[in-house]
């Protein structure tokens, strides 16, 4: 069984792209994020496909509408089989608890098990130049993972350099999606909210997220074994 703390992204457009690359990293990667440029283009089969190619899903569409709303989508979403589902907490405490309460009573109803519900926080791509929120950056990042596990969400999605002042904030089993992940000695000085998969694990990120320098690589197998062994042990 591969390490499934790595997760790939498969920013793609078409099905044949996916078989290529799932076809290519093999028994290596047994996870892997669907976001909207994929679902957006192929539907939903392709969740379908790959949970048929005993694959873990992250289906990455961060829902954000009124509580109804998002709980309905996610009810809808369920059915497709991922295994982690997601949603923007700054669509408030109450957006969050009703889409967690709606996914319970759903997997319930339908005897199937309840998919992980996990909310965005910050993108990792504000920085804070372009922030405009009263609380820090990072102040915001652990307030909104405050409320997601208050609003009995499984878990966030953050940067990793947030993810020590999360887990100290929720405590463990709690999980720390982090994207915006470099392999060790890619040059990230200029960029403040990326990291390494070494500083993410050791900062509490439960998954790593990683697309274009697996993707872009000569041999994704090889890019992709190459951070397994970076993070074997951690
Ligand atoms: O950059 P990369 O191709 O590794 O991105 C993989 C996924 O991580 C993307 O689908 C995107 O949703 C997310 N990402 C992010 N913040 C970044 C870079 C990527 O949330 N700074």
């Amino acid at each position: 069984m591969a390490d499934e703390r790595l997760i790939v992204a498969l920013d793609v457009h078409t099905f044949d792209d996916v078989k290529k690359l799932v076809g290519e990293l093999r028994d290596s990667v047994s996870f892997y994020k669907v976001g909207m440029e994929l679902f957006y283009s192929v539907g939903a089969g392709v969740v379908e496909w790959l949970k048929s190619q005993d694959k873990k899903v992250f289906l990455d569409l961060k829902l954000h509408d009124i509580p109804n709303t998002v709980a309905g989508g996610l009810c809808s979403l369920m059915g497709l089989g991922a295994d982690i589902l997601n949603i923007h907490a700054s669509g408030g405490f109450t957006m969050m608890k009703t889409a967690a309460e709606a996914l319970h009573k759903e997997s319930e109803r339908l005897g199937v098990e309840r998919p992980k519900l996990i909310a965005i926080t910050v993108l990792t791509s504000i920085n804070q130049a372009e922030w405009c929120g009263a609380l820090k950056i990072s102040e915001q990042v652990v307030e909104f993972a405050r409320q997601a596990k208050a609003a009995g969400l499984d878990g966030v999605v953050a940067s990793p350099q947030e993810a020590r002042l999360i887990r100290e904030a929720c405590g463990e089993n709690f999980l720390i999606v982090t994207p915006g992940i470099r392999p060790a000695g890619a040059d990230i000085n200029d960029q403040q909210r990326i990291s390494t998969p070494t500083i993410a694990l050791r900062n509490g990120a439960t998954h790593l997220v990683i697309g274009r320098p697996i993707r872009a690589a000569k041999s994704p197998r090889e890019a992709a074994l190459k951070i397994l062994a970076e993070i074997d042990g951690l």
